[in-house]
């Protein structure tokens, strides 16, 4: 590969930068490189890329930045947490920030989901919440449950366990076989719910595929049962009606714990703060990352029912380590420091109700687009959506140009094979979303 260097035109701070060394995740470096598309400065729903044009920002960053950017008290409080605690070692030590936030993430989580694991991504949250679910299934006397039910097109991070449970195949595909003992459920993109908005009528019936799981298996054979409540990654699938509560039953008939991923969804995404409020359906476990702490500050956390976390603590001897699990920056002091402020936003601005309010003209501007041509499907609900474009060829590669017109015309969102995601910041206004539905009719139609 050869050298490349990129002129950084950033009127601010312009000069010339290598990049060769580093090695970008999910991109395709070469291209990239050859044709860089740099960020530089954020601030509310906007990006700026190194020129000095303006990027109206569709994706929340990655599904973080629900507060919009550039938030100064998060920056602030960051700040005066490593001026005062840069770092405290998070075995046997603890420092106060970190109980804090436990006590007002466990405010906002439905049922007794009270307990709450830190840690520092999606990824690591879902490796710890399949740990949990097997520490508990141990506990109480049926550590035969070893296995874990997940569904095709889900995505669950990147670390082993999670892509184990993906059915993104892409993602699996280089990487082995994963860990064994994990059945994959249909995923719930069915054609007679193509272009409705919200949930559709039509699909309740796959959940079903977790009863044809545990009668092939056995069910005291597993432990979990991992969705995202919508399917994010792969392009918004919306649940369809009835389909979550029935898996709830299906769980609870057998044992089962049931995991919500929301990672994407928690935060007021749905308009409430976790998905599992708006469908009405509580699991006994919770995965969140991203939007905890605005995207200023990397981390993730599970929260888990008293019950499973109870069991957990009564099986081990008095004095001993109930958990054996846990990461060097488990609870960062500035990780707390910026969910703590984040958090703050979210209830004085009554952000999750804004969503909720905002979300209906969000989903008619974007579903004003079915009209194009190229436009095969579109999904949404709340502040999140997902246009499917016609496949040119090979999937994924109109998606992928699609992406980078749409940069070039001055938006940025996340595509995953030929959809785009869009999930605009929740402070958003109408203008903006006007914004957002202008730039991809303009983009769609010349694409
Ligand atoms: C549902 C879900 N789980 C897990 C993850 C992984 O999160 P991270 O990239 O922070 O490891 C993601 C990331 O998008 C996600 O959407």
């Amino acid at each position: 590969m050869g050298h490349a260097e990129f002129t950084l035109r950033d009127q601010v701070d312009a000069r010339r930068i290598s990049l060769d060394e580093y090695w970008m995740p999910f991109t395709p470096n070469r291209e990239f490189k050859a044709d860089p598309r740099m960020i530089v400065r954020a601030e509310g729903v906007f990006y700026w890329n190194d020129r000095g044009e303006r990027l109206i920002d569709a994706s929340s960053g990655l599904f973080c930045c629900a507060a919009g950017h550039g938030r100064k008290e998060i920056a602030e409080a960051v700040g005066r947490q490593l001026a005062e605690l840069d770092f405290s070692a998070p075995f046997l030590r603890g420092h106060p920030k970190q109980f804090e936030l436990a006590t007002r993430v466990a405010k906002h989580t439905p049922g007794d989901l009270n307990r709450v694991f830190f840690a520092n991504s999606g990824s690591e949250s879902v490796e710890s919440a399949m740990k949990m679910a097997l520490a508990y299934h141990q506990a109480r006397g049926q550590a035969g449950r070893t296995m874990f039910v997940s569904r095709e097109r889900a995505y669950h991070g990147v670390n082993f366990g999670g892509v184990s449970l993906a059915g993104l195949v892409n993602n699996r595909r280089k990487f082995g076989t994963g860990l064994p003992g994990i059945a994959h459920m249909r995923h719930t993109h069915v054609k007679e719910n193509f272009f409705v908005p919200g949930q559709g009528e039509h699909g309740a019936d796959l959940a079903d595929d977790l009863t044809r799981i545990v009668n092939l298996y056995g069910a005291e054979n597993i432990a979990a049962c991992f969705v995202e409540p919508i399917a994010g990654s792969t392009g918004c699938l919306v649940p369809p009606k009835g389909y979550l509560d029935r898996l709830r039953a299906i769980c609870d008939q057998h044992g089962i714990v049931l995991v919500f991923d929301e990672v994407i969804t928690g935060w007021g995404r749905t308009g409430q703060a976790f998905a599992a409020q708006t469908f009405g359906v509580t699991p006994d476990i919770i995965t969140m990352a991203k939007a905890i702490t605005n995207g200023a500050q990397p981390m993730g956390a599970v929260a888990v029912s008293e019950r499973i976390h109870d069991t957990i603590m009564a099986a081990a001897p008095e004095g001993a380590i109930e958990f054996f699990h846990g990461y060097t920056y488990s609870g960062h002091p500035a990780a707390c420091a910026a969910g703590l402020a984040t958090l703050d936003i979210y209830e004085r601005d009554d952000l999750f109700a804004r969503a909720r309010a905002l979300s209906p003209y969000f989903q008619d501007a974007i579903f004003s687009l079915r009209d194009l041509p190229v436009v095969t499907d579109i999904r949404g609900f709340g502040m999140m959506s997902a246009i499917d474009v016609a496949v040119d060829g090979t999937p994924g590669r109109r998606g992928h140009v699609l992406q980078k017109k749409l940069f070039d015309n001055g938006l940025h969102l996340k595509t995953t094979g030929d959809a785009a995601i869009v999930a605009p910041p929740l402070v958003s206004e109408r203008a903006h979303i006007d914004m957002i539905a202008d730039i991809l009719r303009r983009t769609l139609a010349a694409l």
